[in-house]
């Protein structure tokens, strides 16, 4: 057990205030398997790659991702996606994998180019804008456009982004249904209008086919392996989880990219050259600012492990923003130091940023995509540069965005370089 627990509330105070430096106390005392004592719930931390490797590789077995997220039944239904029955699960995620996979991403290239052609038309030739407030609804709009086609997503303002910023209001572990707290009343209501919104497009699509199919058109038409139609909501249900999930972690994950760079010119240069530099550097900010930093699983048999026994029913947590740090198996832990991936493999195979086994992040390789491009295509088009410091992260369990105030100033490299102008890249691509 770690020390500092409270009477009656244990560890919950610090465990909501500062998760991160709670379970890096466990690690200075424990190693990397100790307890949380958390009111009413038996708790474990589970740290390092071998243990990493049991957290995932024992999901759906001896551990339960379906118990763990009490908030995703909420926010999106019981018996769906990671809710639903092992089987049904399979069912769901084969709908929409394949969308993610080789060739099927190329599809996706165009509407990224195109988006970001967009924001970087709009931002001008010199100013300076909030990371997250910018690219959140950038990362957004690519959703929009990838996952509910080019008509909503020229539709699209900021009212839409405030509603999906309602509906993640949704999220929250120890927060009971029945609490009639403002943010889950608000998230509910967002909910159910967004579900509307996409459940008229989805007729609209049986009505009026696009040709060639893209992503909402193919869930239009989808039909389970024996033939049958998938029902309604489950389609909505996808579109709302990609959009949700995609939107709030890759917002997190590209803001400490642009920022984890900016601080770090030598490898500013290279990312700018050179692309395969630039996924370094995207590794490398996966291992330092993982913006999933906590995961949870339930036990749902006594388990051992290191000589304890770890008894049905324990809440488990992976906490990438400390194994990511462990100086037993990263050199030099705390620097940004995107060098450490030359060697390929087998230091990426120590991060869990997306998570890992069956359940690892469906979209991984989009989120990929997307980040490439759009920090490429912002590097060569502008001279950035921190205007607020070095950024720290937002305090409490959130999703770990840079804290605002997170400004970058920008200048166009126009008269720098043969960089196309974004106003000519737009008209290649409409
Ligand atoms: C930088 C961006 C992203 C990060 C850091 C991230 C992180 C993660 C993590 C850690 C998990 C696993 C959670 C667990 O095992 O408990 C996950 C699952 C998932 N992610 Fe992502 N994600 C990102 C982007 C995306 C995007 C762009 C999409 C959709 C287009 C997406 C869709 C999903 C889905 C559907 C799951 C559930 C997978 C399953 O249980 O089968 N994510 N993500």
């Amino acid at each position: 057990m770690v020390s500092g627990a409270k009477p009656v509330i244990g560890h919950l105070a610090e465990f909501f205030a500062a998760p991160e430096r709670l379970i890096r106390r466990g690690h200075a005392e424990h190693g990397g398997l100790f307890s949380l004592d958390l009111p009413g719930r038996r708790a474990v931390v589970l740290l390092g790659q071998e243990r990493n490797r049991f957290f995932y590789g024992e999901t759906d077995k001896r551990l339960s991702i379906r118990v763990a997220y009490p908030f995703f039944d909420r926010m999106f239904a019981p018996e769906f996606y990671v809710f639903a029955d092992p089987e049904e699960y399979r069912r769901q995620r084969g709908i929409v994998l394949s969308r993610f996979q080789g060739a099927q991403l190329d599809g996706y290239v165009a509407a990224i180019e195109c988006e970001t052609a967009k924001f970087i038309a709009q931002l001008g030739d010199q100013g300076e804008f909030n990371l997250v407030d910018e690219l959140g609804p950038l990362v957004l709009r690519i959703a929009a456009r990838c996952f509910l086609g080019p008509d909503f997503a020229s539709r699209m303002d900021r009212d839409f982004f405030a509603e999906f910023r309602r509906f993640s209001g949704g999220m929250g572990f120890f927060l009971p249904d029945w609490l009639p707290l403002p943010r889950l009343i608000r998230s509910r209501r967002s909910r159910d209008r967004l579900r509307r919104a996409i459940g008229d497009m989805l007729r609209d699509r049986r009505r009026n086919p696009v040709r060639p199919a893209d992503f909402l058109q193919t869930l239009a038409e989808a039909r389970y392996e024996n033939g049958a139609r998938v029902p309604d909501l489950v389609l909505v249900n996808l579109v709302l989880l990609l959009t949700w999930a995609g939107h709030e972690t890759t917002t997190g994950h590209i803001a400490w990219a642009v920022a984890d760079l900016l601080g770090s010119p030598d490898d500013l240069r290279r990312a700018r050259e050179d692309t395969k530099h630039l996924d370094r550097c995207l590794h490398e900010t996966e291992r330092l600012h993982p913006v999933a930093y906590i995961q949870a699983r339930q036990a749902v048999e006594d388990f051992e492990m290191d000589g304890f026994t770890v008894p049905n029913g324990t809440l488990v947590f992976s906490a990438p923003c400390v194994s990511h740090r462990l100086p037993e198996e990263h050199e030099r832990p705390d620097d940004y130091w995107p060098d450490r991936f030359e060697a390929g493999r087998r230091e990426r195979a120590k991060l869990i940023g997306f998570g890992g086994g069956l359940h690892r992040c469906t979209g991984v390789h989009f989120a990929h995509l997307e980040m490439r491009i759009v920090i490429s295509r912002l590097l060569s088009h502008f001279d950035l540069e921190l205007l607020d410091g070095t950024p720290r992260p937002v305090r409490g369990m959130k999703t770990k965005w840079p804290a605002s105030p997170c400004r970058v100033g920008y200048r166009s490299r126009k008269a720098l370089s043969t960089v196309e102008p974004a106003s000519i890249l737009l008209r290649q691509l409409a």
